[in-house]
């Protein structure tokens, strides 16, 4: 193997500088999100600071998200900023992956050479792991672990890393992880390039195609785990084998302008999933998956997502939470600015029955649906076709604080809006304004559908929501199971990654 930097510190200024302004923008959302203008701004920033004062805890999370969420603004021109820095004089130690022997013709096999190139690259100050546009990576399962020398080290891909097509060739130590990247801190990961799972024989393995298969999980595209202020943007992720992007263990990430995308009926596909993890961003990203778009669950605390582009997809979801008894909490979590299309769901909570721990603080804000099952759903019965019957129990994870405000456009459904929580833990605080939902193609009404939640409405909210003041319980929410072809085999991602490390 050949070591491409010669001298590892000697400046590579021209070529970092050349490969930089090189990097294609995704362009994905620009320009339709952003300036969403102050007053919107005001509302996010008040969630976090209102929301934030339940102990001191919280409110440092508050006023560092607050810092976060400003810095974002500020977003499209980091890599300005970048070559101004180098301008200055800074010195970038680039580290092509071609000069540690790949062949980047999408047929040889080039783990080895990527993890070699990484290894140099983690030993150097000022890096750039440099992926380089125009080929193809055929990589297996890889581990990018840090803490590296430098914090600041930037992954650039610009070209496109492929896994290989077959289940049965696939490294059988790295069930569940592709491409993990693991204790770094400050890294970013960018470059306009692809990162494509080639997941189609994984799909047609699934349970859920093939029913007589056992049901087993497949490798997330890209893991961040254990990882610290890192960014994750302008990239694209498609055909996972299962999920395509997942934050676990994690503070401080941010994602922004991925473009997301496999079939709609690829199985668990879902686009970003986030696991006990804090401070997480992830805006301006266009997701259309067989699952659901975001998904948030355990351990998750203050998460914001901005101009998200979903569908199709199962929607944007926290949960599912409490399975087998499980301990859950979720607290902090903000949609601002979604366009929800040809989706299962708009904007969902849902829990198992049986378990403990609570989802409190949502606010889902802005959101337009276009044809949307069901747009806006709490669901305290989830059970998945493979787990199902389940039966009603005494505990359940609590809901509380949940605001919904400015949602319209169109339910494919009649039970636009359903509230079905347990009556051992009602949802409390369930707010609504501004809610405007017609059944599409003017295919009949629109109702809003109630057990056990108890809040109130005010604006105008249609279809009207009378049944948060009446707080019924007992009644008949679950005489349809909206989630009949949505078992989630292997989403415990967290979980998995502890013993797999
Ligand atoms: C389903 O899986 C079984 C067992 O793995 C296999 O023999 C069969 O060919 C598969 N069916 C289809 C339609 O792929
Ligand atoms: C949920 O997260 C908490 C920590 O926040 C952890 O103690 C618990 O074990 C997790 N539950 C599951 C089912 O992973
Ligand atoms: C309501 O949400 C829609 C869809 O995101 C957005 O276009 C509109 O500007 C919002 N209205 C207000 C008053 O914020
Ligand atoms: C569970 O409780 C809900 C709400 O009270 C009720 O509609 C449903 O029939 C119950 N399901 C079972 C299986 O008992």
């Amino acid at each position: 193997m050949r070591r491409a930097m010669g001298a590892a510190t000697r400046c590579a200024l021209l070529l970092a500088l050349v490969l930089v302004a090189a990097a294609p923008r995704m362009a994905v959302g620009d320009g339709d999100g952003g300036g969403g203008g102050e007053a919107r701004e005001e509302q996010v920033l008040s969630l976090w600071s209102s929301s934030s004062a339940r102990d001191g805890e919280a409110e440092d999370e508050g006023r560092f998200l607050k810092s976060e969420w400003e810095d974002d603004e500020d977003d499209d021109d980091e890599e300005d900023r970048v070559m101004a820095v180098q301008g200055k004089g800074a010195c970038r130690n680039v580290v092509n992956v071609d000069s540690f022997g790949a062949a980047g013709d999408g047929d040889g096999d080039d783990t080895q050479a990527f993890a070699s190139a990484w290894k140099t690259a983690c030993s150097l100050d000022n890096a750039v792991f440099l992926v380089p546009a125009g080929r193809r990576y055929k990589v297996g399962a890889i581990q990018f672990v840090g803490p590296c020398k430098d914090n600041r080290m930037i992954i650039q891909i610009q070209g496109t890393i492929v896994a290989p097509e077959e289940p049965s060739e696939w490294d059988p130590r790295s069930p569940r992880l592709w491409l993990l990247f693991s204790g770094l801190a400050g890294a970013r990961i960018q470059g306009g390039g692809v990162i494509d799972g080639s997941g189609s024989k994984w799909w047609a393995n699934s349970c859920k195609i093939n029913k007589s298969n056992p049901c087993r999980g497949a490798p997330t595209a890209v893991t961040i785990d254990s990882c610290r202020g890192v960014r994750v943007r302008g990239l694209r992720v498609q055909n996972a084998q299962q999920i395509h992007v997942t934050v676990s263990r994690s503070r401080g990430v941010r994602v922004g302008g991925l473009r997301i995308e496999a079939p709609e009926d690829s199985p668990n596909t879902d686009g970003i999933h986030v696991a006990e993890s804090t401070a997480v961003t992830i805006q301006r990203c266009r997701i259309g998956t067989g699952d659901d778009c975001i998904s948030i669950v355990n351990g998750s605390f203050g998460v914001k997502m901005r101009d998200i582009d979903c569908g199709p997809g199962h929607g944007i979801s926290i949960g599912s939470l409490g399975k087998g008894g499980a301990f859950a909490a979720v607290a902090d979590v903000a949609l601002d600015s979604a366009r929800i299309s040809r989706s299962q769901n708009g904007v969902r909570i849902k829990t198992w029955q049986g378990g403990a721990g609570y989802v409190r603080g949502v606010r889902f804000a802005n959101v337009a649906v276009d044809g949307v099952d069901h747009p806006i759903i709490i669901d305290q019965f989830y059970c998945d076709a493979a787990t199902r019957p389940c039966a009603n129990q005494t505990s359940a994870v609590a809901v509380s604080d949940v605001s919904y405000r400015n949602i319209s456009g169109t339910s494919r459904l009649a039970e636009a809006i359903r509230f079905a929580c347990s009556d051992a833990v009602p949802c409390t605080g369930i707010v609504l304004s501004d809610i405007n939902l017609r059944r599409a193609d003017d295919d009949g009404e629109v109702q809003t559908v109630c057990n056990c939640a108890v809040g109130f409405d005010y604006g105008r909210v249609q279809p009207a929501a009378d049944c948060l003041r009446s707080s019924t319980c007992g009644g008949a929410p679950d005489k349809h199971h909206p989630d009949d072809h949505d078992e989630e085999q292997g989403k415990d991602e967290a979980v998995v990654l502890h013993a797999e490390l």
